[in-house]
């Protein structure tokens, strides 16, 4: 199968404080851990953001290419699963 040149998954994880007490810095390690595990640092790229506005919800915000999601860390690496690996199978 071909690889699409220069495809790239952008995930920001937001490490405003709201965030940061559901566990913000887990999430990242957790998903610094699976990109790693996966070798994928050429496919995903992980930023943090300041409160990205949506801090009343349940869980970490996080922003997959535009995406927005609600993690805690006990749900990080099912989501990084299911949803992640998934959507870069998907990719051509
Ligand atoms: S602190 Fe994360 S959305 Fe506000």
């Amino acid at each position: 199968m071909e690889e699409r040149v220069g495809f790239r998954m952008e995930i920001t994880i937001c490490i405003g404080s709201s965030c940061h007490l559901k566990g913000s810095q887990d999430v990242i390690r957790i998903l610094e851990r699976l990109v790693s595990h996966y070798h994928l640092e050429n496919k995903i790229t992980l930023k943090g953001s300041f409160c990205m506005g949506e801090c009343t919800s349940d869980g970490v915000c996080v922003d997959v290419d535009g995406e927005r999601v609600k993690l805690l860390p006990s749900e990080t690496e099912a989501f990084f699963t299911n949803q992640v690996l998934k959507r870069l199978e998907g990719q051509p």
